[in-house]
């Protein structure tokens, strides 16, 4: 907040997080535990998470980082165990951060080999998250993602499962994956009707230049989201548009840099770009597992290389609260706790 602000100043901080990836926010630490459970039980024949992923080891990049999940992840949290103790261990490390609100996404999986369907899926996560939210300040949300690769079958399917599981703190929806895969005009009647349930939408915009077609990018906007993600590749019209509509920012610093979606460094992020214009901006890790840099350490980013001071930081966290999917009464206890 002041040039001499510590890592700590920002934990204690007050924070909104909405933009958090539930398998790519598990540490790596909690990864290995996973595995040495499964190993001890003779179940798993992966290698380590710490030499799939070493400590320190945040350069990946959208060629590397997707297979990471295909290939690895999704392979070592494969039961409802493991799907249960890393939920829990990421809600633990937001919470740890200084969070005081959280909207966590996951896109619904069924594991076969487990007996677990989608609906199982998301049920067990809910169930995870409303323990945790029994006991804690921060509270969380959930929105459910659709994978860029899905048909609109599998689309409509998870926006059925956010309309069943709307009144258990399923918030809304998002549209996530490659960028470099996908045609995201076949989604037209999945968000169609999502819109006809009053669903929130945010949408991953504009991440890459081959996901930043005027014509992907225009047909987005036309699936009416409340939020975007990312929002690096952006033509001037369209950045024009997203003023007018005033759309939420969920700006991602550190994920950007490490793999390489941005040319050159923090200081050369298009926060600097959007900061001050009409719409509201939230500071998000996208993957904290991944790429290393908690919230916190993202405000400090902001602040370093933005030199933005302590007012103007609390304003910034503050910003974030008009863009929830959590409802009023939501934000105002966030407008209490977040006063400053
Ligand atoms: P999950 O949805 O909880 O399984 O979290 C991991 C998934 O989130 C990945 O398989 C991707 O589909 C998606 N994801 C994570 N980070 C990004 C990103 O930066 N861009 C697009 N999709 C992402
Ligand atoms: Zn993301």
């Amino acid at each position: 907040m002041e040039p001499q602000s510590t890592i700590q100043d920002f934990r204690a901080l007050p924070k909104v997080e909405l933009h958090a990836h539930l398998s790519g926010s598990i540490s790596r630490e909690c990864l290995h535990e996973v595995w040495l459970q499964k190993k001890d039980r003779g179940e798993v024949d992966l290698a380590d998470p710490l030499e799939e992923m070493p400590i320190g080891k945040f350069d990946y990049n959208l060629e590397t980082f997707f297979p990471l999940f295909s290939t690895y992840i999704y392979s070592l949290c494969n039961d409802l165990e493991a799907i249960r103790y890393t939920t829990n261990s990421v809600l633990r490390d937001f919470e740890a951060d200084g969070l005081v609100y959280l909207e966590l996404r996951t896109t619904p999986r069924e594991i076969p080999s487990a007996g677990i369907t989608k609906d199982g899926y998301v049920q067990t996560i809910l169930e995870c998250i409303r323990q945790f939210n029994a006991h804690s300040k921060m509270k969380t949300n959930l929105i459910l993602s659709i994978d860029r690769r899905n048909t609109l079958e599998v689309a409509s399917e998870v926006v059925e499962l956010a309309v069943k599981y709307r009144s258990q703190r399923v918030c809304g929806l998002d549209l996530c994956g490659d960028p470099s895969v996908g045609d995201i005009s076949v989604f037209e009647t999945a968000f169609l009707k999502a819109h006809e349930n009053n669903l929130k939408i945010t949408i991953h915009f504009a991440e890459a230049p081959q996901s930043s077609t005027p014509k992907e990018l225009w047909k987005l906007l036309e699936y009416n989201p409340d939020r975007i993600g990312h929002v690096i590749n952006v033509p001037d019209d369209v950045k024009e548009e997203i003023c007018r509509r005033r759309l939420g920012l969920e700006l991602c610093l550190s994920c950007n840099v490490h793999a390489k979606m941005i040319t050159g460094t923090y200081g050369d992020h298009h926060f600097g770009w959007w900061k001050g214009k009409a719409c509201p901006i939230a500071l998000s890790t996208d993957d904290v597992g991944v790429f290393g840099s908690t919230l916190s350490n993202e405000y400090k980013l902001i602040a370093e290389h933005f030199g933005l001071g302590r007012k103007e930081i609390c304003g910034l966290a503050r910003e974030a609260i008009e863009i929830i999917f959590g409802g009023e009464e939501e934000k105002d206890r966030l407008r209490e706790m977040m006063w400053e």
